[in-house]
């Protein structure tokens, strides 16, 4: 006889993604939808809070049909809806944790109430056991993104016999997020929005040595980190260099002519600002790499998690796994598709949430520092 599996529909608004998915078990990915507001931002160079909680209520419905749609089930199907509580903007918060609420109501499944953050964690396990790995616990999880660059050690634990996660705060990042200061000096540049991919594209191009940024020094506590130190490095330089200016002015022009391709950026800048590029994001993932192996080893862990959208970075990648061989971890990224902000890590972050009857009801509020425990 075969046992039912438990349907989790999963609901993301935290940011600028409106993401719903359906995860069988926790774990086998039906559907995973994902609409992105890019083209919304881009003009602004980043996130507006007001323009992202608008578009969330044009697209939560549609996307939410879709997922359930591809993951060829019906809403009467779902055991239980999960929803993003916090960390997040408020307002984009509000518009998921509202529409989850009505829906559950409306089709009487419970409601899990998820942690953002805990998504990113569930995103590797998700992958990591789809692909029969089973990462040993616990674990050193880095997540890096636009919003955050945060170190936890996560251990596992069992509740009412459900394997959760419990959470241990190592580090975190003092000023800007690591995602944040790529789209900071992408805007510098006129690379166009987001800044990640296309400084990593463009860095493969240059030379990694050309320019010296040295690694922030932490006082108090080394597994705390610093980006605006770099951003600001990178600032001053294009001070100290006015010859960059006629670049990023033509570069300014093909972004007003809404060419922004990698190719068309590539064309457009020089050496220079190739190696640049390739130095900046050279101090980056060694700052990160280099903290997160330290944390992993004063932690005492065999197993290192990587997730959020930096997560996607090439050199970032390959630099853990060559560092990670070396000194012994074995290291675990979701694939780029769920490094980003999306559904399927928030339903499968709900799903042991669920089995242990962590339900919530109709008062339940979004948190926008909803922290991690
Ligand atoms: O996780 P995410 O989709 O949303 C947030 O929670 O912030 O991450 C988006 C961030 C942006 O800052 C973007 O520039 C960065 O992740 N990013 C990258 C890459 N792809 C996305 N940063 C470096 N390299 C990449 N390949
Ligand atoms: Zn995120």
């Amino acid at each position: 006889m075969s046992v039912r599996e438990n349907l989790i529909l999963g609901i993301e608004s935290s940011c600028d993604e409106t993401a719903a998915a359906v995860v069988a078990d926790g774990s086998r990915v039906r559907s995973n939808i994902v609409a992105s507001q890019i083209a919304i931002h881009r003009n602004f160079g980043g996130v507006v809070p007001e323009l992202a909680s608008r578009e969330h209520l044009r697209q939560i419905v549609p996307v939410v049909r879709e997922a359930v749609r591809q993951a060829e089930v019906s809403l009467a199907d779902l055991d239980a809806i999960a929803v993003t509580r916090g960390p997040g903007l408020i307002g984009a918060l509000l518009v998921g944790v509202t529409y989850g609420k009505v829906l559950a109501l409306a089709l009487a499944k419970p409601l899990v109430a998820v942690n953002h953050l805990e998504g990113h964690v569930h995103a590797v396990m998700l992958e990591a056991v789809a692909s029969g790995r089973q990462p040993v616990l616990p674990a050193v999880c880095l997540i890096v993104s636009g919003g955050h660059t945060v170190l936890y050690r996560v251990e596992s634990r069992s509740n009412n016999g459900s394997c959760q996660f419990s959470y241990a705060r190592i580090g975190g990042t003092r000023d800007d997020a690591a995602g944040e200061a790529y789209d900071k000096v992408a805007r510098m540049l006129a690379l166009g929005y987001p800044g990640g991919p296309i400084v990593d594209q463009l860095a493969a191009h240059g030379n990694p040595k050309g320019i010296r940024f040295g690694a922030p020094q932490m006082k108090g506590n080394n597994f705390d980190f610093s980006f605006s130190g770099i951003k600001t490095a990178v600032l001053y330089h294009l001070r100290k260099h006015p010859e960059f200016q006629s670049e990023i002015t033509a570069r300014e022009q093909a972004l007003a002519r809404g060419e922004r391709s990698a190719e068309a950026m590539r064309q457009l800048a020089t050496p220079a600002t190739l190696d640049l590029l390739a130095s900046f994001q050279r101090a980056v993932v060694d700052d990160l790499v280099t903290r997160t192996i330290a944390a992993a080893q004063q932690n005492r862990v065999r197993s290192i998690f990587v997730s959020g959208g930096v997560a996607a970075n090439s050199e970032l990648r390959l630099a853990f796994e060559a560092r990670a061989k070396r000194e012994g971890f074995e290291v675990f990224f979701p694939s780029r598709a769920l490094s980003t902000d999306n559904a399927a890590m928030i339903a499968a972050a709900g799903y042991p949430r669920f089995l242990s009857g962590q339900h919530e009801d109709c008062t339940l509020d979004p948190s926008a520092n909803l922290p991690l425990v």
